[in-house]
């Protein structure tokens, strides 16, 4: 039985899909690592450290959910954590691609690393972190797409960027 499954992802910022797949992991696994990957080639509009405030916000109700960031190999993050299992979410059929080329990397690195994937609940399917971005900077409400309790932050820090 694994104890710990890690979540990797961008989020920036983390919306409504992330905290599904989240929540669905948090019943199902005693704890559950999300984990920031701290890309240099690709900035993101919030810093790791507000990445961070807002998912652990986001999460408060789930008390066996914990945030890192990594930088490098998710690989190598695994064994460093002490985890086998990668948790991803599948949002459509032209996810799979992307999603089965890195599960098969990583088993090829790592055999020991499981990759397990859910099925997002179809009221995200929709949802990417980009498209919360392109609404809110254009003015358009976000409600549905990021958790009430962050929502105001989000909002507020994409204006801001845009200034
Ligand atoms: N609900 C809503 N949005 C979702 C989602 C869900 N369930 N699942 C993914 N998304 C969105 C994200 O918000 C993001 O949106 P954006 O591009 O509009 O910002 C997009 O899908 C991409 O997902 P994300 O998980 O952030 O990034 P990724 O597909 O680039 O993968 C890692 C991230 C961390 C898993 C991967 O890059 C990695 O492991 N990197 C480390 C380097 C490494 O080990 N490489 C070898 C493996 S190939």
């Amino acid at each position: 039985m694994q104890r710990i499954c890690v979540y990797p992802g961008s989020f920036d910022p983390v919306t409504n899909g992330h905290v599904d797949i989240i929540s669905r992991a948090a019943m199902i696994f005693p704890e559950v690592v999300v984990a920031i990957l701290i890309n240099p080639a690709k900035a993101g509009k919030f810093t790791v450290e507000k990445r961070m405030e807002l998912i652990r916000r986001a999460c408060a109700h789930l008390p066996n959910v914990r945030v890192e960031h990594f930088d490098g190999l998710l690989v190598d993050y695994m064994h460093k954590t002490g985890a086998s299992v990668v948790v991803r979410g599948l949002r459509a059929v032209s996810d799979f691609e992307n999603e089965f080329q890195m599960a098969q990397v990583n088993h090829q690195m790592a055999p020991d690393v499981e990759t397990l994937f859910m099925m997002t609940s179809p009221e995200c399917a929709y949802l990417s972190s980009s498209v919360v971005r392109e609404i809110a900077r254009f003015g358009g409400d976000i409600s549905a797409f990021v958790p009430a309790c962050i929502l105001e932050d989000v909002q507020a820090a994409l204006k801001e960027k845009q200034d």
